[in-house]
């Protein structure tokens, strides 16, 4: 009989540890083939120990007391799947201090405090990892961080965060914003208060440690400029429909001479790029670099098995690296500038509700133009009276564009603050 030789710990047991515990059960005799390891959930600490689980831990697992936890000389290596910076953060340090390499799932914690994190962890000599905080099934960070360590990747475009996907491809097929994050939510694809979702919170967490690994400086969640989705109504989903593009929250990183820029916002994709066809809850990375040129993974983003997919491939990396030092240092070797976020340039999507009298679009035109801004693209429509105006722009960088529709809102004739998104060929 096989002997249990590696003790796993859960910071949480709910969608996300629950699934953990029931891949390592189920998957046992294969990890076992593939690392001469069993892995087997010693410990899983929960608030509520009591609580129906849909994968029971067994007997004596659960536990609402850290210390139990810690101080258990049977857990060897700690998933943290129970999220929120705080006690989360704390445990974290204190396992790492114990000696105990942690996996963790916690995209906040890892954009908010890894600098200090795998300070620790480098300290302590044991490893900190955190595939499953990124993409859930996506093995994007291992690509990063091995595959393409030489291939000076230069720009991550994404569609990171699963939930908003799914409300989106929901939307355009008709769904209400309130009956698609219902029913995200109960997929179990949404974080626990969804507001991180729909407000890009959660994509930027994502997309600052992407742009860390990818460009080997530190790139915190404070650093990305967000913008989430409350904002779209309707009528934007059917204009950039008209235009044959629809729109993705996307997540942008850029390293240009030397200088970084992170962002997430909705943007109009066309429909013949590869990001406009993912649908669903389903996550998408496309990695560009000198070399490898374009690089796309895409798979699910969310979801309770997805993600222990990841948290058990990190488990079997700690199991199968530890006492060597392969890969368990920090990812960042330099100290990056940040590229001012008006030089960053972009293709973009105006939309403009206007009174439709003589010499409106002239005046609108002639404020792009004083900015060196040109007009790809433009579609006028009725509207009770006034009329909206759909303007696509050639490349320009965004302080050009911003500064030119500032002028333009302050026309008496323009009748609500332009909307304004990016648009990804
Ligand atoms: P969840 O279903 O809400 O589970 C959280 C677990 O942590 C629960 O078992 C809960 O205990 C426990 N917990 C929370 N706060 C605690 C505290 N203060 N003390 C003790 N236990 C505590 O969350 P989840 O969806 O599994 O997500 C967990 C982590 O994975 C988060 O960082 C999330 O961002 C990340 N993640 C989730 C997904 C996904 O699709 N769900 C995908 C990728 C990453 P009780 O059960 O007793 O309440
Ligand atoms: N709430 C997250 C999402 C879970 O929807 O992408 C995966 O990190």
């Amino acid at each position: 009989m096989a002997s249990v030789d590696v003790g796993i710990g859960l910071l949480g047991y709910g969608t996300v540890g629950s699934s953990v515990n029931r891949m390592l059960v189920e998957g046992a005799d294969e990890i076992e083939r593939a690392t001469g390891h069993r892995l087997r959930v010693v410990r899983a600490l929960v608030r509520d120990p009591k609580k129906d689980r849909p994968f029971p831990a067994g007997d004596g697992v659960l536990t609402s007391d850290f210390a139990a936890l810690r101080d258990d000389p049977d857990v060897h290596v700690v998933a943290e799947v129970m999220g929120g910076i705080s006690p989360a953060g704390e445990y974290v340090r204190e396992l790492l201090g114990a000696g105990k390499a942690v996996v963790s799932a916690n995209k906040q914690l890892i954009a908010r405090d890894g600098a200090e994190l795998f300070a620790a962890a480098s300290a302590a000599g044991v490893q900190l990892r955190f595939e499953a905080s990124v993409c859930a099934a996506i093995p994007v960070v291992k690509v990063l961080r091995e595959s393409l360590v030489v291939s000076n990747v230069h720009r991550v475009l994404g569609i990171v965060n699963g939930t908003t996907n799914f409300m989106l491809s929901r939307m355009e097929r008709g769904g209400s914003y309130a009956d698609a994050l219902a029913e995200a939510q109960a997929h179990g694809y949404a974080e626990a208060d969804p507001t991180d979702d729909v407000t890009g919170a959660d994509a930027a967490a994502k997309m600052a440690i992407l742009a860390t690994v990818a460009f080997g400086s530190r790139v915190r969640y404070e650093d990305v400029e967000r913008r989430g989705i409350e904002e779209l109504e309707a009528a934007h989903v059917s204009a950039a429909a008209d235009l044959g593009m629809v729109i993705r929250l996307v997540g942008i990183a850029t390293l240009l001479d030397g200088a970084v820029d992170v962002r997430v916002q909705p943007a109009l994709v066309d429909r013949s790029h590869p990001l406009a066809a993912v649908d669903g809850a389903f996550n998408a990375v496309m990695l560009q670099g000198d070399a490898i040129r374009e690089i796309t993974l895409e798979g699910p983003g969310a979801g309770g098995l997805e993600t222990a997919t990841a948290v058990v491939a990190d488990l079997v990396s700690v199991v199968g690296t530890s006492g060597t030092g392969f890969l368990q240092n920090d990812a960042c070797w330099r100290e990056l500038d940040r590229l001012p976020p008006v030089e960053w340039s972009s293709e973009f999507f105006a939309h403009l509700e206007v009174s439709d009298r003589p010499g409106v679009l002239a005046h609108v035109t002639s404020r792009l133009a004083a900015h060196d801004v040109s007009v790809a693209q433009l579609v006028q429509r009725p509207a009770d009276g006034a009329a909206t105006l759909e303007l696509v722009l050639h490349r320009a960088p965004l302080g050009e564009v911003s500064g030119a529709l500032r002028e333009i809102s302050a026309f008496p004739e323009v009748l609500r603050p332009p909307f304004l998104l990016p648009v990804i060929r």
